[in-house]
């Protein structure tokens, strides 16, 4: 489809790619970006022919944050009865893995936004914050849960409540993002490859298990781990991998 905030492509085999494509605004999330960026991650999950999907943005800016003017003359009864933000959580429904690939700005719900994806890759010029303080609010696209939880409560209570942006090395030695990269769009691109080439079901059992891992107690995840890994030995990509082992061959994904 034709989409006016978004790119939607597939640049190599099983890779999805979206490039938001705001320029203007520095990729601010309005909400009709908001909804492209749903239905294109929705299109992309529901496609066999896609195991992996990369999200980005521009140089100058992979997202500047919830667009500012469209919110700031909201009142309560708005944003309560619209569930404003309600639906940028669907990005953390979808089973295939996402990863960010960040460059510029990711303020605000940008950084949530990156957050809410499976991996993040920055560029040497990603700045990253959650500067909602300054605007007289706080971070509503899940920034004081899931900050929290990736870089324990001292850092993110200062970033919370200082507003102060932090660089992309920063955010590497906290293990926010896993490595900074000077071609972090291309790098991604190979994460994402590389991910497209394993078997699709394990790939999405494998990223159920880790993300429960912040839902639940240490026994329940273990647990839940065993019975999904238990589960994979239903599955015909079970028996190829450990068949194509023993043969000394690769292996040919049935994706089932
Ligand atoms: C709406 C925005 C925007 C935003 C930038 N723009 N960020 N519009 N919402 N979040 C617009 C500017 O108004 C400007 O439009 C154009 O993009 C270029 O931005 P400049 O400010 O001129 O660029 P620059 O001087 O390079 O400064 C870049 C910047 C600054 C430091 C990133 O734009 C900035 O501080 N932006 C806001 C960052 C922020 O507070 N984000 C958190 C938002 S609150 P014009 O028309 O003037 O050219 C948030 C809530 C999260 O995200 C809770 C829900 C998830």
């Amino acid at each position: 489809p034709q989409y006016n905030y978004i790119l939607a492509s597939r640049p190599a085999d099983g890779v999805g790619l979206i490039t938001l494509n705001r320029p203007k605004a520095l990729n601010a999330l309005s909400s009709p970006l908001f909804e492209e960026l749903n239905h294109a991650l929705a299109q992309f999950d529901e496609d066999d022919g896609v195991r992996a999907l990369v999200l980005t943005g521009s140089e100058k800016a992979f997202a500047a944050g919830a667009d500012i003017k469209e919110m700031k003359d909201k009142e309560y009864s708005d944003v309560f009865k619209a569930k404003f933000l309600e639906n940028w959580s669907l990005v953390t429904q979808i089973r295939k893995p996402i990863i960010a690939a960040v460059s510029g700005y990711a303020l605000g719900g940008g950084c949530e936004l990156a957050m809410m994806c499976d991996i993040i890759l920055a560029s040497p010029t990603a700045v990253f914050g959650q500067p909602e303080i300054n605007l007289g609010i706080i971070p509503g696209g899940g920034g004081t849960q899931r900050l929290t939880r990736a870089v324990g409560k001292s850092l993110a209570m200062e970033l919370v409540l200082t507003g102060r942006n932090f660089t992309a090395a920063e955010a590497a030695s906290w293990g926010l993002v896993s490595r900074v990269s000077e071609n972090v769009l291309d790098d991604a691109l190979a994460v994402a490859g590389n991910i497209a080439s394993k078997s699709a079901i394990a790939v999405q059992a494998a990223k159920e298990a880790v993300n429960i891992a912040l839902e639940t107690s240490l026994t329940e995840g273990v647990r839940y781990e065993r019975r999904v890994f238990h589960g994979l030995f239903a599955t015909k990509d079970q028996k190829e991998g450990m068949a194509a082992f023993a043969e000394k061959r690769k292996p040919t994904w049935a994706h089932s």
